[in-house]
C-alpha cells in the first residue's frame, strides 16, 4: 500500500439530524494514514458513532467529504461497500451481535464472505481465541452473556478475518479495568503488526494508558 496516500480523508464533513435541533460535528476534517493508531475522542452526542456509520457505509455522506484511498465513498456502489467491509474489522458500540446464535457462530460469521474450508475456519478461530479470552463461552447463545462478555465477543469477531483496518467504537465501554487493558494491548499489538486503528473512546484512563505505551494520534471532536 502507498503510505503517502491517506487511508481515510475527511474534508469539511457536517452532520445534523432533521428531528434533532443540535448540529453534530461541523466541518470535520481529519486524515488517517495507513498503519496509524488514531484515537477520536469527544463528548457524548457529538456524533462519533454517526461518523462510524459513514465510514462503514451504513450512511452515505455528502459528496466529496469522505475518501478511502482518495476515492469518494459517496460514489461507492453496494459492491464497493462490500469490498470495503472485507478490509474492515468493526467493533460497534452496541455490539450488533446475533443474539440467538452462539458465541462461536458470531465470531466466525465474517468468514462466511470468504468460502473457507472447515479446517481454515477452525485455525482462524483458534488464533483469535489466543488473543481474546472467550473460549469458555463458545457454545453459549449470545443473549445469555453479560455486557462485558459481549464486548469481548464483538472484538473477536472484528479480528477473525485479519482486517487491515480496525474501527472500534467504545470497545471498552462495558469492561472492567483489567479487561480494558487487555483490549488496549490487543489493539496495540494489531497496530504493531501493521493494522491501522481508528479507536473511539471517551475513557480517559484508556487514553492515558495508550499514550504511555504506544504512539497514538489524538483528535478531539467538538
Ligand atoms: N437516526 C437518528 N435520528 C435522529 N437523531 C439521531 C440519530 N442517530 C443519532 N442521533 C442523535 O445524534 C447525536 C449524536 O449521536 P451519536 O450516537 O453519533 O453520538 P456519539 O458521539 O457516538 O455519543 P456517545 O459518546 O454517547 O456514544 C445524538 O444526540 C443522537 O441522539
Ligand atoms: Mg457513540
Amino acid at each position: 500500500m502507498d503510505k503517502s496516500i491517506p487511508l481515510i480523508e475527511i474534508k469539511n464533513l457536517s452532520r445534523w439530524y432533521r428531528d434533532n435541533p443540535v448540529k453534530l460535528f461541523e466541518k470535520l476534517s481529519l486524515s488517517l494514514q495507513p498503519n496509524e493508531f488514531f484515537v477520536l475522542t469527544g463528548k457524548s452526542g457529538t456524533g462519533k458513532t454517526t461518523l462510524v456509520k459513514f465510514l462503514t457505509g451504513k450512511l452515505t455522506p455528502p459528496e466529496k467529504t469522505i475518501f478511502y484511498n482518495k476515492q469518494d465513498i459517496s460514489t461507492f456502489t453496494p459492491e464497493d461497500i462490500q469490498i470495503l467491509r472485507k478490509r474492515l474489522g468493526i467493533i460497534f458500540q452496541d455490539y450488533q451481535l446475533l443474539e440467538d446464535l452462539t458465541v462461536r457462530e458470531n465470531i466466525i460469521y465474517p468468514l462466511e464472505l470468504y468460502e473457507l474450508g472447515e479446517t481454515v475456519i477452525e485455525s482462524k478461530l483458534k488464533q483469535v481465541l489466543q488473543k481474546v479470552n472467550v473460549k469458555h463461552l463458545l457454545n453459549k447463545p449470545v443473549k445469555l452473556l453479560s455486557s462485558g462478555e459481549k464486548q469481548r465477543v464483538a472484538l473477536a469477531r472484528a479480528l477473525i478475518h485479519d482486517p487491515e483496518f480496525i474501527i472500534a467504537d467504545e470497545p471498552t465501554g462495558n469492561l472492567d479495568w483489567e479487561n480494558t487493558q487487555v483490549v488496549a494491548d490487543i489493539l496495540i499489538q494489531a497496530n504493531k503488526a501493521g493494522n491501522t486503528i481508528f479507536l473511539i473512546t471517551h475513557d480517559i484512563h484508556l487514553l492515558n494508558y495508550l499514550k504511555a505505551k504506544h504512539p497514538v494520534k489524538l483528535h478531539l471532536i467538538k
